[in-house]
C-alpha cells in the first residue's frame, strides 16, 4: 500500500512546521556552491505545500529565514533574498491553483524592500485561498518574537488595558505572531540536526517532533507522508496516562 493511503484521515494534523535544512550540504556533496542547494530546495517546497493541502492540513509553517542566519556570507544573504523574489514570481500560479493563502510571521520590515513588495504581492495575491495557509517564516526567531510579545503586554499594562491578573498562557500567545492559528501539532527538520534552532519556542511546547536525515532539496511528497503517519502512531498523552487517553 502506498504510504498516502497509510494516513489516517481523522487523526491529520492541523498545523504542520517545518525546519528546511540541508541545503548547503546537499550542494556540497555534488561539489556545487551552496546556493545551488537553495535552489533545488524549491522543488521541495512545493512538493510540502501540495502534499500539505492534498491530506487536509490546514497550516504549515516554513522556516526560511532564522534571524541567526544574518551572520552568514553577505553573498548567501543576497542571494537567498533574490531567491526568494524569483521563487514568488513562479510559484504564484501554483499557489493560486492549489488555493493555498501565504502570510509570514519574523520581521520582515527589517528584510531589503523589493523583498517586501514582492511578499505584500503574494500576500495580497493570495488572501482568498482557503485550502491551506503557508506561513513563511523569515527574520524569524522565537525568542525575538516572546520579547515583542512580553513589550506589547507592557505597552498595555502601561496603558490600563491588561491587568496583571489576566496574563494567562493563553492570553500571552494572542501577542505573539502566531496569534489565532493553532499550535503546531506536528514539527518535521530535515538533514538530521536535531535541535529546534529558535523556531517556535512557545508554540512547539507539545508537538511531537520529527528528524529526519533527508537534506530538504529531497525532501518529497512521499517523505512528508511518512512523518504524518509516524505522527498518528504516536502516543499524545498531554501529561495524563495512557489509560486515561
Ligand atoms: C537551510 O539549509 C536553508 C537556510 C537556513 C536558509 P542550510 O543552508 O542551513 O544548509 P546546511 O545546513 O548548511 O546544509
Ligand atoms: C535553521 O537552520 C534556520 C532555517 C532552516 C531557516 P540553520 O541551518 O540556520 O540552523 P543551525 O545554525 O544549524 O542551528
Ligand atoms: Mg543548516
Amino acid at each position: 500500500m502506498d504510504i498516502k493511503n497509510q494516513i489516517d484521515k481523522n487523526n491529520v494534523p492541523q498545523h504542520v512546521a517545518i525546519i528546511m535544512d540541508g541545503n548547503g550540504r546537499w550542494a556540497e556533496k555534488r561539489g556545487l556552491p551552496r546556493i545551488f542547494g537553495h535552489k533545488n530546495g524549491v522543488g521541495a517546497v512545493r512538493a510540502a505545500t501540495e502534499a500539505a493541502g492534498e491530506i487536509g492540513v490546514k497550516f504549515l509553517t516554513l522556516y526560511a529565514f532564522s534571524t541567526e542566519n544574518w551572520k552568514r556570507p553577505k553573498i548567501e544573504i543576497d542571494t537567498l533574498m533574490n531567491l526568494l523574489i524569483e521563487t514568488i514570481d513562479n510559484e504564484i500560479g501554483n499557489l493560486n491553483k492549489n488555493d493555498v493563502r501565504l502570510i509570514t510571521i519574523g520581521n520582515t520590515s527589517a528584510l531589503p524592500k523589493n523583498v517586501q513588495t514582492k511578499l505584500k504581492y503574494a500576500i495580497d495575491k493570495t488572501s482568498q485561498g482557503k485550502t491551506l495557509t503557508t506561513i513563511l517564516a523569515l527574520n524569524y526567531g522565537a525568542r525575538a518574537e516572546i520579547t515583542e510579545a512580553t513589550r506589547k503586554i507592557l505597552t498595555e499594562y502601561r496603558n490600563g488595558k491588561l491587568d496583571e491578573m489576566s496574563l494567562s498562557p493563553e492570553v500571552f500567545g494572542g501577542y505573539l505572531q502566531t496569534a489565532g492559528i493553532p499550535d503546531p501539532e506536528l514539527l518535521i527538520r530535515t538533514s538530521g540536526e536535531i535541535r529546534l534552532s529558535n523556531f517556535l519556542l512557545w508554540q512547539l511546547a507539545y508537538a511531537e517532533l520529527y528528524f529526519t536525515p533527508v537534506l530538504w532539496p529531497d525532501f518529497s511528497k512521499d517523505d512528508f507522508f511518512n512523518a504524518i503517519v509516524e505522527y498518528q502512531h504516536r502516543e499524545r498523552r498531554f501529561g495524563m496516562t495512557s489509560e486515561q487517553l
